[in-house]
């Protein structure tokens, strides 16, 4: 029955995701985007043709950009957040690498906006504990959780979540399908918020879903590509890091390569790798390399990366060398997001008639 419910919900969100795509390139100045990432671990190529690129591209469409930094969000999963201040600068490093602009863009992070946050208290009074309960996205991170018992803040992020994307008004929000639980959520909140004190004039917009689609790429062991499993190409890793790592990824017997993700996931999501970034098909791709083996492939997959990386890296590098500038950014996108946030809950204060 839930599946039902979900698959109807994911097409739903497909078809209007391309409905916003139309508008997004006639009227960029319509939107405001918010998204983020924990800051957990370096970024890798999962990330990046997942999310990252997708950034970039809203911004450079004109569509003014929010990039967060959940660093409170950490928490959910876990009882430290270990080399916090050294990932967020990471984070903000690798958006800066891939052509995040601040000029153009705010990168901040959540702890440093106090009135953000304090929208989460208003906003906890409009979701029941049995639809918090029922969330899939919760569940499953609560079945990988690494903390012993699950913490109210693992419980409640999605409302966080509701915070972080209303805090801004935004009214898109780019995602993946694990994410759209919480986006309904957020979505309750702002028509709740808005039933209950809008009167009649909406403080919040209901925002939307931005589904792109993310090729499924494997770690290096086989598994989904991810920070914490030890598995994952960095987007900052060296051209050599990169050649090792991939020189240990695991394939299959089978000397013929063909792209079949179905049957052949290890061989497929090194194809499909190589081919995102030359920008060509897998299907061909695997046809080029047909009876060259596993290791044609992994020197054509090593070459691709670190070729479609090289300048990225070499930005990276160059920012890296500038700690100050890195500061510098989060200091301007914090002191932003902070007068929004202030803005927005003076709204929040004077439509629950708490303006005192
Ligand atoms: N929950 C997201 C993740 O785990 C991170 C996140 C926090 C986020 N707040 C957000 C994403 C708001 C989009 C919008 O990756």
């Amino acid at each position: 029955m839930t599946t039902t419910v979900d698959t109807l919900g994911a097409s739903v969100a497909q078809h209007r995701s391309a409905e916003l795509e139309q508008l997004i390139r006639t009227e960029p100045g319509r939107f405001r985007v918010l998204t983020g990432d924990r800051p957990t671990g370096r970024l890798h190529l999962g990330h990046y043709f997942g999310t990252l690129h997708n950034r970039v591209r809203l911004q450079d469409l004109g569509v003014e950009t929010f990039v967060l930094i959940a660093d409170y969000q950490v928490l959910t999963d876990r009882d430290v957040a270990e080399n916090l201040s050294e990932y967020v600068e990471e984070l903000i490093l690798d958006h800066l690498a891939i052509g995040i602009d601040p000029e153009r863009s705010t990168v901040f992070a959540h702890s440093a906006v106090p009135a953000l946050n304090q929208l989460l208290l208003p906003f906890l009074s409009l979701v029941s504990v049995a639809e918090l309960n029922r969330n899939p996205t919760v569940k499953d991170e609560i079945a990988h959780s690494r903390q012993s018992a699950v913490s109210g803040l693992m419980f409640t992020y999605p409302v966080h979540q509701a915070a972080d994307i209303l805090f801004c008004k935004a009214n898109l929000v780019p995602v993946g399908q694990d994410q759209l639980p919480h986006l309904e959520i957020t979505r309750t909140v702002a028509r709740r918020f808005n039933e209950r004190y809008g009167n009649g004039t909406p403080v919040f917009p209901q925002p939307d879903a931005l589904l792109s689609e993310a090729p499924l790429l494997l770690g290096t062991d086989g598994a989904k590509m991810s920070k914490s499993r030890g598995n994952a190409l960095a987007l900052s890793a060296t051209a050599d890091e990169t050649a090792r790592r991939i020189r240990g990824a695991r394939t299959d017997a089978e000397r013929h390569i063909t792209y079949d993700p179905e049957r052949r996931p290890e061989v497929s999501s090194l194809v499909l790798l190589a081919a995102l970034c030359e920008g060509g098909d897998p299907r061909q791709v695997a046809d080029e390399l047909g009876d060259g083996g596993g290791a044609a492939l992994k020197r054509r997959v090593t070459e691709a990366v670190n070729e479609r990386f090289a300048p990225i890296r070499a930005r990276r590098a160059a920012y890296a060398q500038d700690r100050r500038l890195v500061r510098d950014v989060l200091r301007a996108g914090n002191e932003r997001a902070n007068a929004i946030a202030d803005a927005t809950l003076k709204d929040v204060r004077a439509a629950m008639h708490a303006d005192y």
